[in-house]
């Protein structure tokens, strides 16, 4: 009764201008591994949950690229969504779509912009995660221990002394400013939110319909309709009436069923250029090069990823972001790498 939703329809605006609508961070191969991270995130979770079991939740303009990454999929298993609405719609629908199916699944949620090392770890994590909600109508996620304020993360507050090794959780808060999450790390009973979660079909479902209720009819419209021909159809008349919200404002902030199972495994979510940096060699003087050339002198810890066969020439620069791609060149501090989804948005998806 193992299932898996596999999230895969954002962008990497903060990995912009290297992530970009037409071609975003995890259908590349951004470690330089000799394999994508969708690739990745699809063979790790096929070492537990068989890959027809395997749902890919992605922009409608993605699914050819994941039919050629995985040749094995079946078109019913990838759902192309028409409108970029965030992680919310495509988990209720993902889910609603696998109750459909079968009403006794147990899902893992996951998105595919991770790099995990202990994979054995991860896989029992999820284990027992899995054994927990059979019996149970838990919200579960993995918490990662933190080590620096990020304001990128969902903040889970837990108690200390709890001994129980699947959690309740006190608060879950997305994404704080800099003075929380601050306070947050200083507080020691918090970890940071994964994304990924494990819950049975049915529950879900049922949050979806206690939290987000006007999604849960929307959708609702449905139920006779998904696995069969008509599925398309009304996903392509209705999936943009949904409402933009991610799963963690829309339900995790305000369910009182969300447990957590702290992460004994390596995690690090590749969602910016420093927490890529911190997967990748890097020269004496802590400056990370992505296929770029580089002549430095008096210059250290900056990621540099360039496209062509440019020669980068740096003097007296610190700590800085300087990424080339075709059209753009970007010079930004990492002091402002949340900041780079706003000048994303400032230049839409013309570059
Ligand atoms: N199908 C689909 N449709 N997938 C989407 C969409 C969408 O509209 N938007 C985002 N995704 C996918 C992304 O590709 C990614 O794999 C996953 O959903 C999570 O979205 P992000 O946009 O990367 O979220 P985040 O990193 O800002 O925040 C989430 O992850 C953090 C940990 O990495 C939250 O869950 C945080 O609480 C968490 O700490
Ligand atoms: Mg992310």
């Amino acid at each position: 009764n193992y299932y898996a939703i596999l999230m895969a329809g954002g962008v990497g605006s903060r990995f912009w201008p290297a992530s970009k609508k037409s071609s975003p961070k995890q259908f590349l191969d951004i470690l330089a591994v000799g394999e994508t991270l969708f690739q990745t995130t699809f063979k790790r979770l096929s070492r537990l949950i068989p890959q027809e079991n395997i749902y890919v939740l992605t922009n409608e303009d993605y699914v050819d690229v994941i039919k050629e990454q995985i040749s094995s999929i079946q078109d019913d298993q990838i759902v192309g969504e028409p409108a970029m609405r965030n992680t919310a719609p495509s988990i209720l629908l993902g889910s609603m779509k696998i109750y459909d199916k079968n009403p006794d699944a147990s899902i893992v949620v996951a998105p595919c912009d991770h790099w995990i090392k202990e994979e054995e770890d991860f896989i029992t994590a999820l284990e027992k995660a899995f054994l927990e909600v059979e019996n149970n109508d838990k919200l579960i996620t993995l918490g990662i221990q933190p080590n620096s304020p990020n304001t990128g993360y969902g903040y889970i507050e837990y108690d200390k002394d709890e001994t129980a090794e699947v959690k309740p959780v006190i608060k879950f808060t997305e994404k704080p400013g800099e003075n929380k999450a601050q306070e947050f790390l200083d507080a020691g009973n918090y970890a940071w939110n994964a994304g990924i979660f494990i819950w049975r079909a049915e529950t879900i479902i049922a949050n979806f319909k206690t939290h987000l209720r006007e999604m849960y009819d929307l959708f609702a419209k449905a139920e006779k309709l998904l696995n069969t021909t008509e599925e398309k159809k009304f996903i392509k008349e209705n999936y943009h009436l949904a409402a933009n919200i991610s799963i963690d404002y829309g339900i995790m902030e305000k369910s009182d069923k969300v447990y957590m199972i702290p992460a004994s495994f390596d995690w690090n979510d590749l969602g910016t250029w420093s927490s890529v940096q911190s997967e990748l060699p890097a020269d004496k003087d802590g400056n990370t090069l992505m296929k770029a050339r580089v002549l430095s002198k008096d210059s250290s810890n900056n990621i540099i990823s360039t496209s062509g066969n440019k020669l980068v020439v740096i003097q007296g620069l610190d700590d800085y972001i300087i990424v080339e791609d075709k059209d753009v060149l970007m010079i930004v501090p990492k002091s402002n790498e949340q900041g780079i989804k706003e000048w994303r948005k400032t230049v839409m998806d013309k570059f």
